[in-house]
């Protein structure tokens, strides 16, 4: 790989150890992907959570980062040297408010504590959501990134034009320390024209449709980059947010082109470059059902004892929305409620009364985390139901639970009846 002056400092440890240790992780890992060089990043997300099983095996933050995070048995102090370049924390496990209703105990809640705190000494911003761009992290056309988490990679690529791949725990760190990742991927222009074409031949409106049509997208094109097309009505962020979400799921989506919609193609001609479809696809009633089915596949027992929002972490406006259902209503004794958003929107929330109408209903606002990544559900929930095709999708298999998936609307109905009476119209 080609190094630059600078990036050869780094390497040869002039600029201390950490940012020796994490250059040392970029070539390894840039020459395992075939890259030729480096790029600039002065954007990186990442995930730095200590577990406590291995707190108690490696005793401290710096070395369980160092070898977690660096590939390093050698302890490199992070906190101390400091990012390079604005670096943010994506979710972690834990809501520092409602970590007992989480099921964790003071224990963990102690260690995210003086996770935070150490983070924070070197200089990562605790926005702590996968929906950073909700909270002013927002990467403008052509920035390069270096993010992790699926649903904020998809949605940066795609709606903002931002260039970042999925990174992983080291990548990030190490990009976080050095102000570096390896160009190749998404930061290529030629990765980001799109390959499959798919004609839209339904409705596709509500934020369920929307989820519908990203899971199908995603299962027919794994990894490549779909151009969706006869898209009649204007989405919002909410919607795409939903698309990007579960085409991430069901295949690995880090790309599509919504021609006139999106940021990098005004035209399908444009979202292909001068290449050809290698296949062309369609989107009409019998894909809706079959993605509507999917999506359902666990759901049996129509008594539902847990209703979840906020998968990606819900803007404001669903905040807004699911409380215009909720407003003077009570949720049924048997059900839980959790909506899960970026702190710094709950801050909002808590400001608007948006919290209190929801705790006045019987549900929670919670922030950082969420049942699939933190692996937390109410106490002896086993049927959940769920406006987010990503969290259907994963929480059947990592929490053994059923699932139903439906609108913003039937899932309140759920909350409310604790009965799941959805269908799709
Ligand atoms: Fe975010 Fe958890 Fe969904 S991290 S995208 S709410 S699975």
């Amino acid at each position: 790989m080609r190094l630059t002056d600078d990036e050869k400092a780094m390497l040869e440890g002039k600029e201390g150890l950490a940012r020796k240790k994490a250059m040392n992780l970029l070539v390894r890992y840039g020459e395992a992907l075939g890259a030729e060089r480096l790029v600039d990043t002065n954007n990186v997300g990442g995930y730095m959570v200590a577990k406590k099983q291995h707190m108690k095996e490696f005793g401290s933050l710096d070395a369980l980062f160092s070898e977690f995070n660096l590939d390093s048995s050698e302890v490199v102090e992070f906190a101390k040297d400091k990012v390079k370049v604005f670096s943010c924390q994506f979710e972690t496990t834990t809501d520092p408010e409602f970590w007992e209703l989480q099921g964790k105990t003071h224990e963990d809640y102690q260690l995210m504590m003086a996770n935070e705190e150490y983070l924070a000494r070197g200089g990562v911003a605790l926005m702590c959501t996968c929906t950073p761009y909700l909270v002013g992290n927002v990467p403008i056309k052509g920035e390069h990134c270096a993010w992790m988490e699926s649903s904020a990679v998809v949605y940066i690529n795609s709606v903002l034009g931002a260039r970042t791949n999925a990174e992983g725990n080291s990548s990030a760190t190490a990009a976080m320390l050095t102000g570096k990742i390896p160009y190749w991927g998404f930061h290529i222009d030629e990765n980001r024209l799109g390959t499959h074409l798919i004609d839209v031949e339904c409705t596709v409106e509500n934020q369920m449709e929307w989820g519908l049509l990203g899971y199908y997208a995603g299962r027919m094109v794994k990894e490549r980059v779909p151009v969706i097309n006869g898209i009649k009505k204007l989405p919002n962020l909410i919607k795409l947010k939903q698309l990007g979400a579960a085409a991430a799921s069901s295949g690995g989506v880090e790309m599509y082109h919504i021609p006139g919609i999106t940021a990098e193609a005004r035209t399908v001609e444009e979202a292909f470059g001068k290449k050809q479809p290698v296949e062309k696809l369609r989107f009409g009633k019998a894909e809706r059902n079959w993605a509507y089915e999917a999506l359902n596949a666990t759901g049996k027992d129509t008594n539902v004892d847990f209703v979840m929002f906020g998968c990606p972490h819900a803007s404001i406006e669903e905040i807004w929305e699911i409380c215009k259902l909720l407003e003077g209503k009570r949720i049924h004794e048997n059900t839980a409620l959790w909506i899960f958003t970026p702190r710094g929107l709950r801050e909002i929330a808590d400001r608007n009364g948006f919290s209190k109408i929801i705790q006045d209903a019987g549900g929670v606002l919670m922030s950082d985390t969420c049942p699939a990544l933190g692996q937390l559900m109410p106490k002896g929930a086993k049927v959940m139901a769920t406006n987010s095709g990503k969290q259907a999708h994963y929480l059947p298999s990592v929490m053994g639970v059923q699932a139903w998936y439906g609108t913003t609307g039937e899932c309140i109905d759920a909350a409310i009846t604790g009965q799941w009476r959805g269908g799709l119209k």
